[in-house]
């Protein structure tokens, strides 16, 4: 028996990245999946989003592993729209199980106001994962079965580096400081339902969010050979990024049963980054 079997995931950040990975990941072992994206770009963040294109590519690919997937195109500010999202994909699924909160902006443009950057860094990347809990919590608290609830904070939720402002890397160190607080206060409030909650940390992954024109020109050319330094963003291991799958693998171990007993745990997967 696989460790998804009969289970449901509702994942945001879907259509691309890891979020796809994540969904491909428990599909393979099982889940299906409720999928939502915004699938459209925001003004203040310096590369392109996904499209509702790379949604139905993970549809299809969900498919293509056996497994059913309810989709919906929305933004994770608005909470509304994400209540609708969880409440019609379970009606279609007929259960929820695993919650993975993951939808996120990284680089902003540099001659976006920087108080905007930084509001738009907290309401998607903190403001995004608390609507998101705040939508399938209920849910799974009112089936009285548990779950799991996987958060994606950062390495940067660990450290204090990359904070100097520029293209909002003081948000996203915020907001993913945020996040990894979020993760410990629900891992309280969520226990007496068997409801588990952790986060992973990764550093550097090999998604949209880095390989993309505006941070290879912040970097000299690609993040995964810059030829700028790039201390701030190096690893211990011999890899400047990891793989999504990497993050998938720790993300669908936290989500299983496997990890019963384990929750409040932040889960860094960054070879080695934080510890340099
Ligand atoms: N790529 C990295 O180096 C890295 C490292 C550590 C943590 N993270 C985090 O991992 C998560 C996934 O990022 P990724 O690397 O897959 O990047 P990505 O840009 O490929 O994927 C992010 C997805 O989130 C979606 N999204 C963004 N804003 C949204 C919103 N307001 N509402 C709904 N969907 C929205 C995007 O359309 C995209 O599909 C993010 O939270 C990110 O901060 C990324």
């Amino acid at each position: 028996m696989a460790r998804f079997d009969g289970k449901v995931a509702f994942i945001t950040g879907a259509a691309r990245g890891q979020g796809r990975s994540h969904a491909l990941r428990l599909a393979g072992e099982g889940a299906d999946v409720i999928a939502v994206d915004r699938c459209a770009p925001i003004a203040t963040v310096a590369y392109d989003l996904a499209t509702p294109d790379d949604l139905a590519e993970t549809v299809r690919l969900v498919r293509d592993l056996g497994r059913r997937v309810v989709t919906a195109e929305v933004d994770v500010r608005d909470a509304a729209a994400l209540g609708t999202a969880v409440r019609e994909g379970v009606s279609e699924l007929g259960r929820l199980d695993v919650v993975l909160a993951n939808a996120g902006i990284g680089l902003m443009r540099p001659e976006a106001p920087s108080a905007e950057a930084f509001r738009d860094q907290l309401d998607v990347n903190l403001g995004g994962v608390w609507n998101t809990v705040q939508a399938a919590a209920p849910v799974l608290v009112e089936q009285g079965r548990g779950g799991a609830v996987v958060l994606t904070s950062s390495a940067f939720g660990l450290t204090g580096r990359g904070g100097d402002g520029s293209g909002g890397g003081d948000g996203y160190v915020a907001s993913k400081h945020g996040v990894v607080g979020l993760m410990r206060t629900w891992a309280n409030w969520l226990a007496p339902h068997g409801i588990r909650v952790n986060c992973v940390n990764p550093s550097g992954v090999a998604t949209p969010m880095v390989l993309n024109p505006a941070v290879e020109a912040l970097f000299g050319g690609s993040i995964d050979t810059p030829a700028k330094p790039a201390d701030d963003v190096a690893n211990l291991l011999d890899v400047m990024l990891v793989q999504p799958e990497d993050v998938s693998a720790a993300v669908a171990f936290l989500a299983s049963d496997e990890a019963r007993y384990i929750t409040g745990v932040a889960l860094p997967v960054d070879a080695g980054m934080l510890v340099r």
